[in-house]
């Protein structure tokens, strides 16, 4: 195992490259299953939830290899349906792997997607939409058992604008004959991604980013070169990493039309907030004014997985900053190992008040889910002395290197082995 020991207490400075968006390049490794052909993904960011879905690829037959910082997959060799338990407990958007097996090999056998720190992670919208596809899924023990001979285009309407499941259906809406429409289709930037990919591959996807997708199914798809998009969270982060911290930061390939509720909050709370073609500057003087209430939203809201960075950035704030947690149950898991570190919040069900304290101290912490730990080393910035960030394989799962990105914008910040096993 290992830790990162951060010293904070001192304004940043620098300018860090924004890794490619995990949450796009995950459902594209998923789509690859549908192209007849070879995809390059440049840039493709090196995390251990890309190595998952590398496993996953590599289990069902199909070729998954690094050329410098692409990732070449060629899923011609595809060999088999059956995604084993293990591998679908390593990742919990697993799941998202469902649409494009079906679409591509007519059947799929698969367990439920991990578990999560975030509270349940159910997946009904997936199964309901798949079945109005035509599929036949049967639920058993934890298994899934897929069949679709012949998947039909549908009217689909979400009840929720869930981001897997309008992937998912838009991915099986491929393979399907005719025509698929998701209505209520989540509008995160990343199913535009998504969308890019598809076309580029030669399928025929429309309204991506907005609520009503419309996919255009059976067109025959091949393979491409495709750079996905700069990961909009990793960016939040590093923003809120300068709030924290102070300083000055330039986030290059950041996009800001990704973060306008992100860039507004922190604008409200003092800093100085820029964007140009080639990035984001953030300039935080002081301790930030407090903001809010922050409510995560479906985008264009405000993103859930920002909420704890931006959290860790408002512990020393003048006043008081309230957060409404309203997509996922249980998303204040680092608020505890915050305190460690003197802060002072107060949660009581989706409401989380913090009450901005002059000065953190540094302190012994353990990540507890992905964005609660990279939450952990923002706080840790803004603190005198010394932290120590534990479990960090949950952090990997996002950042390709946070240690190297945070001592590139001027951060104290060493990675070292730990005796813990
Ligand atoms: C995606 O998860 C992201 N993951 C999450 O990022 C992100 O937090 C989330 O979207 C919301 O933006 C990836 O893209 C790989 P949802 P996903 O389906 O698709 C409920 C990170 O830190 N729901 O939009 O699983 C669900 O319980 C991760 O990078 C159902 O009820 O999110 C949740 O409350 C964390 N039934 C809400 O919808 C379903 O069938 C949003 O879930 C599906 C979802």
């Amino acid at each position: 195992m290992s830790e990162l020991l951060i010293t904070g207490g001192r304004p940043l400075e620098g300018e860090v490259p924004i890794q490619g968006a995990k949450n796009s390049v995950l459902p594209i490794l998923a789509a690859t299953l549908l192209a007849r052909g070879q995809v390059v993904l440049e840039g493709c960011p090196r995390l251990r939830d890309v190595d998952a879905s590398i496993a996953i690829l590599r289990y069902l037959g199909c070729i998954a290899r690094w050329e410098g910082d692409s990732l070449v997959v060629d899923t011609a060799s595809m060999d088999g349906c059956a995604i084993s338990e293990e591998l679908m407990r390593r990742m919990r958007s697993s799941a998202i792997f469902l649409g494009a097996v079906l679409g591509r090999w007519g059947r799929a056998e698969l367990s439920y997607p991990g578990g999560c720190e975030l509270g349940p992670r159910p997946i009904d919208l997936h199964l309901q939409g798949l079945r109005q596809l035509g599929a036949a899924i049967r639920e058993e023990g934890g298994f899934l058992h897929c069949r679709a001979p012949r998947l039909r285009g549908s009217e689909i309407v979400l009840g929720l604008p869930s981001v897997g499941a309008t992937e998912n259906l838009m991915l099986a809406g491929c393979a399907a004959e005719g025509t698929t429409v998701i209505s209520n289709a989540a509008r995160e930037p990343e199913i535009e991604d998504l969308q890019n990919f598809l076309n580029a591959c030669g399928a025929r996807v429309r309204g991506a980013g907005s609520s009503t997708v419309r996919v255009e199914g059976g067109a025959p798809m091949h393979g491409c070169t495709y750079r996905c998009m700069p990961d909009r969270i990793v960016a939040a982060t590093y923003l809120c990493a300068a709030g924290a911290a102070g300083g000055e930061v330039y986030l290059r390939r950041a996009r800001e039309d990704h973060l306008a509720t992100l860039t507004d909050l922190l604008r409200q709370a003092g800093c100085t907030v820029t964007a140009d073609g080639g990035g984001i500057a953030c300039r935080c003087r002081g301790r930030l004014g407090g903001v809010g209430p922050v409510r995560t939203a479906p985008y264009p809201g405000f993103p859930t997985d920002a909420q704890a960075v931006l959290m860790a950035a408002l512990l020393r704030c003048r006043g008081v900053s309230v957060f409404e947690e309203r997509i996922f149950e249980s998303r204040y898991r680092h608020v505890d190992e915050m305190a460690r570190m003197g802060a002072r919040i107060r949660v009581s069900g989706p409401t989380a008040v913090v009450f901005g304290t002059p000065v953190l101290h540094g302190a012994s912490v353990r990540s507890t889910d992905l964005r609660g730990g990279a939450a952990l080393c923002v706080a840790a910035l803004g603190a005198e002395g010394v932290t120590r960030v534990g479990a960090l394989h949950h952090i990997d799962r996002g950042y390709e290197d946070i240690a190297r990105d945070l001592r590139a914008l001027g951060a104290d910040v060493i990675r070292q082995a730990t005796d813990e096993n």
